[in-house]
């Protein structure tokens, strides 16, 4: 989704833009722009890539140290030059960079229109300085018509917006994401942290209906709702920069994929006393639902089936974006168990307020922390996987796996068993993530990227590993992947196999029979079987080593099917860390 900075201090803020721009890229965008103010404003803005658009305008040749920044991803309005942020006031006065949507900007823009307002482009941002402009015709200064003009947006909003007379950023939030980063050369404003990390630490999380105003060496914030200044905590992140950035890696997707090794050991460091409180609570709810969008409802669903089995625990485990469809059963003995990388997925978000409406306790697992989802939760744990860039989770599902797991063990009294083994993985991980088992994934992917379908079965926590892996597959290759439950191919399905025609099989000691049967179905009807499995057989035609490791098999079995996302990704010359249409936080319904 959109990514938006903002800077005002000592230092030259066209560089700091820049770089912060390419440190959003991972959101997702189509179009891109800067505007740095200097005597007057200096905009430059247009679709692409940022690297495409400075070759093009060269976004660091304009001198100034105050501006802001925008990566767009299209949502009222084509991918076009006019519809890139930032965008102006007829007297090119004021200036705006969004994230959200504002609902009610049809009806703001006809009045707006009526009262002889020119608009250059067709999005819902651009009516946003229009109405700051309109409220200083009235005679109010900048920072009291920016606060009127919010108050009148419906809708989510994370914006910058500056005045062409004045040295300060205007910076807002109401349900998008955006964080204030606070150093001894200046103020910063961002989507998230990594935009500005390298330089400061320093942060301040906005709540919603926040507005704060930043100036060269302070920073003031008034919230909306209250109707008064407030006080804001200043915070720190132990982020390292190095974590944020690419190293010796070509891609951002593989870097991720290989530091599972330390990512799912940290996501089994908890704190004892917080995790001992979210098991409490675990056991007093009367109804537990698991709650998550994507690769996190996919953990959820791998949680469920450990829940049953080692714990004789029902759990509901639910879409975000269905889960309003589920509040009917929600009482004030509820648990909802939010689960999300980011913390800033809309359709999680409003599964935690539809929660929240009915009473329920609502405990999240998220990576970032500061995020919507751990400031609405009622506790939350972190992820602890650090800054996940690629579009595609990988390093933040296996920590989401883990933490379920441990959960599961400590809810049964076997906190310390869960934990001694979740760390053996470590070695595990290591293999599997090293350089001989990726040269043999290539060979497999070599032999699949020219194929258009491809099916993945699975039984039991094998199912939910075969829809996360069909979803890796998808999301960065474009190869049609589909997953099934092992014996559900026969429903109707298999009408679709033919000869060559790819199946994963998900081997596990407990399913072994009933799956590799199914294999021998498809085999039979001309199927390629590739194996992820602990033994070789030989119905497959392409084997992959895994070790057995029970209940953590989810975790040692998508690793493989990561790495040859990634591979398929690589050799048909695609982006695996910026796939098309896709944003890495989807923070609209
Ligand atoms: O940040 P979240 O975990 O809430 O994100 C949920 C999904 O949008 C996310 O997992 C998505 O499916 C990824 N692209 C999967 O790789």
């Amino acid at each position: 989704m959109c990514g938006i900075i903002g800077y005002i201090g000592s230092k030259n803020v066209a560089p700091l833009l820049f770089n912060g721009l390419k440190r959003l890229e991972y959101r997702g965008y189509d179009s891109a722009g800067v505007v740095v103010s200097q005597d007057g404003f200096h905009i430059k803005k247009d679709i692409g890539k940022v690297d495409e658009i400075n070759q093009k305008l060269n976004l660091l040749d304009i001198s100034g140290t105050s501006g802001i920044a925008h990566t767009r991803w299209a949502t009222h309005g084509g991918v076009t030059k006019d519809n890139a942020h930032p965008h102006m006031d007829c007297e090119e006065k004021i200036t705006v960079v969004h994230n959200g949507i504002i609902e009610n900007y049809q009806e703001l823009k006809r009045n707006l229109v009526t009262a002889g307002h020119r608009f250059k482009g067709q999005t819902d941002t651009e009516v946003i300085p229009h109405l700051i402009e309109e409220i200083m015709k009235r005679g109010r200064n900048f920072s009291d018509s920016t606060t009127a003009a919010l108050k009148s947006l419906e809708g989510s909003y994370a914006i910058l917006a500056m005045n062409k007379n004045e040295r300060k950023i205007i910076a807002a939030r109401k349900g998008s994401p955006l964080v204030l980063g606070v150093s001894d050369t200046g103020h910063f404003a961002a989507s998230d942290i990594p935009a500005f990390l390298e330089h400061t630490k320093t942060i301040v999380y906005m709540n919603d209906y926040d507005v704060a105003e930043l100036t060269d060496n302070s920073f003031r914030v008034f919230n909306l709702l209250e109707n008064r200044e407030v006080q804001r905590k200043i915070d720190s992140v132990d982020w390292d920069i190095k974590q944020a950035e690419r190293g010796d890696f070509q891609h951002f997707m593989l870097k991720e994929i290989s530091e599972q090794v330390e990512t799912i050991q940290k996501a089994i460091q908890q704190d004892k006393k917080i995790l001992d409180d979210v098991i409490q609570s675990i056991r007093n709810a009367h109804g537990v639902f698991l709650v998550g969008s994507g690769t996190s409802y996919h953990a959820c669903l791998e949680a469920s089936y450990v829940l049953s089995k080692v714990n004789r625990m029902h759990v509901n485990v639910v879409l975000a974006s269905e889960f309003p469809n589920y509040e009917h059963f929600l009482t004030s003995k509820s648990l909802v168990i939010a689960v999300s990388q980011s913390g800033e997925t809309a359709d999680v978000l409003e599964a935690v307020k539809s929660a929240k409406t009915k009473g329920s306790k609502v405990i999240s697992l998220v990576n970032v922390i500061g995020s919507s989802l751990t400031r609405t939760s009622d506790a939350f744990l972190s992820l602890n996987a650090g800054p996940e860039i690629c579009v595609l989770a990988t390093k933040s599902y296996t920590s989401q796996v883990a933490l379920l797991s441990l959960m599961s063990y400590a809810l049964s009294g076997k906190y310390d068993e869960g934990k001694k083994k979740l760390t053996y993985l470590w070695n595990e991980v290591y293999h599997l993530t090293s350089l001989s088992v990726r040269e043999k994934i290539k060979e497999l992917a070599e032999k699949l990227q020219d194929k258009d379908h491809l099916f993945l079965i699975g039984r039991g926590l094998q199912y939910a590993t075969a829809l996360e892996a069909a979803l890796k597959i998808k999301e960065v290759s474009y190869i049609h992947a589909e997953a099934f439950a092992g014996g559900e191919l026969k429903h109707g399905t298999m009408a679709l196999i033919e000869k060559g025609t790819p199946c994963i099989v998900f081997v596990s000691e407990e399913n072994e029979k009933e799956i590799l049967s199914n294999a021998i179905e498809v085999k039979s009807r001309g199927g390629y079987i590739i194996g992820i499995s602990p033994k070789n057989n030989e119905i497959f035609d392409f084997w992959i080593k895994v070790p057995e490791v029970h209940n953590e098999n989810p975790i040692v079995q998508i690793i493989p099917i990561q790495i040859l996302a990634y591979q398929l990704a690589v050799l048909k010359g695609l982006d695996p860390d910026r796939p098309r249409n896709l944003a890495k936080s989807v923070t609209v319904k």
